[in-house]
């Protein structure tokens, strides 16, 4: 005889879905409906990948300009810059905010004739990759050792804390804004690897303070590269890759092309060896070693 279901219904058993399973594809649904949110809002707000102020190679437009300008000879950085006071200072470059035809404008000098071929190496990338991720080559002299560029009232992102705490930038204090300032990073380390130039690493970065200090926010709370005196390029198809320095880096972010032992194939990245540098090192080296990081003292703040 057929055993008759005890509750009388007819059909398959029943499963009952666990209440922790609902509970789980509640919350992936949540999920999945604030990831689309999210995407919504930064599609609405897109950043376009050319530089509005784009021009061509060996000139710039910075601020009101309604025309590209040709980078500054020597003859017009001695004229008609004039440097104000400094507001920074590293291992190779000493920063002035500087007047040019009544704009602020940043000198930097050369802070020590054995930082030299740093010093050159920042200026051929800066002249190479001037885009929107770089902070904007406004002239140079390589014989006085002087690099112009646009000034950035709010500093490098050492000051970053600081400057969201003032009560004038409190509405760009949220977490999208946090949000989109990583990315800007994301997206300069993103443009070096696949600079025009082939990868490039940024080897400046071996702890937060430093890397902080090769960035810059920008008057729309963006962020542009302002230091690259130390990015060596990777050859692929050599089989040579990056090694920052000669010696073993400690740091937060000790890159795989800082740390050691470090695998074969890998090429040094050093500037030609100069006579009176201590055991050989890099500038760059140098100041990693001696835990000389950028710095900006109160005094050479930046007024906001
Ligand atoms: N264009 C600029 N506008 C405002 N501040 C700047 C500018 N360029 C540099 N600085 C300040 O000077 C500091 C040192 O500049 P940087 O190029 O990193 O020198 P170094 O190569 O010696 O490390 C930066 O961290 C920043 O605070
Ligand atoms: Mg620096």
């Amino acid at each position: 005889m057929e055993k008759k279901p005890l509750d009388g219904r007819k059909g398959p058993p029943r499963r009952e879905v666990p209440p922790v399973v609902g509970l789980l594809l509640a919350m992936a649904l949540m999920n999945a409906l604030l990831y689309l949110c999210l995407d919504r809002l930064f599609i609405s707000t897109p950043r376009s990948s050319l530089d509005p102020r784009h021009c061509p190679y060996g000139y710039f437009r910075v601020g009101q300009m309604n025309n590209c300008s040709a980078w500054l000879s020597c003859e017009e950085l001695r004229t008609d810059v004039r440097p104000l006071k400094r507001v920074g200072e590293g291992a190779v470059k000493r920063v002035f905010l500087s007047e040019w035809k009544e704009r602020k404008v940043a000198l930097s000098r050369l802070t020590s004739l054995e930082m030299k071929e740093d010093f050159l190496h920042g200026l051929q990338m800066l002249k190479s990759l001037q885009g929107k991720h770089v902070v904007t080559l406004l002239g140079f002299c390589e014989e006085d050792n002087t690099i112009l560029t646009e000034y950035h009232p709010l500093g490098s992102l050492s000051n970053l804390e600081e400057t969201f705490n003032l009560s004038k930038y409190q509405n760009v204090n949220t977490w999208q804004q946090r949000l989109q300032l990583a990315m800007d990073y994301v997206g300069i380390i993103n443009y070096l690897h696949h600079s025009p130039l082939g990868t490039l690493v940024m080897c400046d970065s071996s702890d937060l303070p430093k890397t902080l200090s090769q960035y810059l926010l920008t008057s729309n709370f963006s962020i542009v590269v302002n230091d690259l005196d130390a990015l060596p390029l990777v050859n692929h198809s050599s089989g040579m890759f990056v090694k920052c320095g000669h010696r073993e880096l400690h740091g937060d972010f000790v890159a795989p092309e800082q740390l050691w032992p470090y695998g074969k194939g890998h090429i040094e990245w050093l500037p030609p060896a100069r006579p009176n540098q201590g055991q050989g090192q890099t500038a760059t080296e140098t100041r990693a070693l001696s835990g000389n990081r950028t710095r900006v003292s109160l005094d050479y703040r930046p007024t906001l």
